[in-house]
Order: C-alpha cells, then sequence, then structure tokens
C-alpha cells in the first residue's frame, strides 16, 4: 500500500539570491517537504551548496529537509547536514564505500537515511538494502543539472523497486528526481513512486505557489 503521495520541490531551480522567499511560496502552496540538492564538482559537473545555506534555511521553515547528496565520500559530510538541519539524507550508492555501514550511522542519528541510484545503475545493486532505508530515489536524470528531459526507461526500475516493496510488505518512499512535470509525473505515480521532486516545472515559473498545486493535483489525477 502506498502512503499519501509527496511532490518534493528542489530549490536547485529556485532563484539562489532569494531563497527565503522561495522556500516560502511553496510552503504556503502546502508543501511538506523541500528537496535540497548538494553537488561537489566531482561526483557531478556541477557545484550548488554546502551545510551553512541549510542551515539557514532551517531557521527559515519548518518543512521535511530532504537532502540529496550528490557528493563523493558522502561519509565524511553527512553529519555536516545533519547537523544543518536535515531530516533525510539521501546519499548514492555508487559514491559510497560502506553502504550499509552508512544507512545505519545516518539513521543511528535520529536522522531518516535514503539510498539513491543514477541512470545507469541497476536495482540489484540496492536491492538487499530495501530493508533497511527510509526511501530509494530513481534518478529520471543524469543527476548534476536541473531543467533536463525525464527518462521514461526508467519507470521500469520504479515499477520493479515497487514490486519488492510491496512483496516484502516495506514502507520505505520511493523517490523520482528529475524532468517532473504535469504529464511525467502521472507516469511516475502509474510506475509506483510515492514522492516526486520537481525544480524547474515549479521554481522556473511566473508562480511557483500556483505551479506546485497544479503540479500536485495533476499527479494525484
Ligand atoms: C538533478 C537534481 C534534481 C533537480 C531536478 O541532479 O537532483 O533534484 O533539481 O530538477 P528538474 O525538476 O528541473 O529536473
Ligand atoms: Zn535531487
Amino acid at each position: 500500500m502506498k502512503p499519501k503521495m509527496i511532490i518534493a520541490p528542489s530549490i536547485l531551480s529556485a532563484d539562489f539570491s532569494n531563497l527565503g522567499t522561495a522556500v516560502a511560496a511553496v510552503e504556503r502552496a502546502g508543501a511538506k517537504w523541500l528537496h535540497i540538492d548538494i553537488m561537489d564538482g566531482h561526483f557531478v559537473p556541477n557545484i550548488s551548496i554546502g551545510p551553512a545555506v541549510v542551515n539557514d534555511l532551517r531557521k527559515r521553515s519548518k518543512l521535511f529537509f530532504d537532502v540529496h547528496l550528490m557528493i563523493s565520500r558522502p561519509e565524511i559530510y553527512w553529519q555536516a547536514f545533519a547537523k544543518a538541519g536535515a531530516d533525510l539524507i539521501t546519499f548514492h550508492c555508487e559514491s559510497a564505500a560502506n553502504l550499509l555501514g552508512l544507512i545505519k550511522a545516518i539513521r543511528k542519528a535520529g536522522i531518516k537515511a535514503g539510498v539513491s541510484i543514477k541512470p545507469k545503475t541497476a536495482v540489484s545493486t540496492i536491492k538487499r538494502l530495501l530493508p533497511y532505508v527510509d526511501l530509494v530515489l530513481v534518478m529520471t536524470v543524469e543527476p548534476g543539472f536541473g531543467g533536463q528531459s525525464f527518462m521514461v526507461g526508467m519507470m521500469k526500475k520504479v515499477k520493479e523497486i515497487r514490486k519488492l516493496l510491496d512483496e516484502k510488505k516495506l514502507s520505505c518512499r520511493l523517490e523520482v528526481d528529475g524532468g517532473i512535470n504535469k504529464e511525467t509525473a502521472k507516469m511516475a505515480v502509474r510506475a509506483g513512486a510515492d514522492v516526486l521532486v520537481a525544480g524547474n516545472s515549479v521554481f522556473k515559473t511566473s508562480n511557483p505557489r500556483k505551479a506546485f498545486g497544479d503540479l500536485e493535483k495533476s499527479a494525484a489525477s
């Protein structure tokens, strides 16, 4: 049984000189989660923000902070994001050395732990971790940039994970990230996702508050 669907706006597509306003807009629109992309210019070819920004956002927002680490050596940096106010820390299985060890350490700190797979990574890579994680993130674009096109082919992986979770009666969340708009949101939900990250389709619009609401309606229909 899938829990209530969540749309997590990604601030990577917001105006970085005005993050507080961007967050307030989606909070007013009824968002519960905020997706925060951390990029190090090494694991992905882009650099975004660090723990200081997360810490300052935490002072202004009560949203559930869904922190997506697209960095090398997440085992070294996750604690800084935990301290900064992350509610969930998702790292990439392609970048961590001891996957289960990292999941356990994050959870021991009282924070939810997620694991993510890039488009070319098979579900089998993370299958054994499903009983231990709070969320699995299936990338529907190559990580690194907002505004890319949704990879429809990834729905096969979403379906595969949904089946495994249902078979094992696991309540772990299943998130998709990249290229979500009103049309692709429906595909992702049909495949079994219950958390949809949306960057450009919310923040690169003239009215993020309305865009969030429209997306939520479309995903639920
Ligand atoms: C991409 C990031 C995404 C990005 C999504 O690597 O992980 O969270 O912000 O942006 P859109 O929704 O524009 O594809
Ligand atoms: Zn992301």
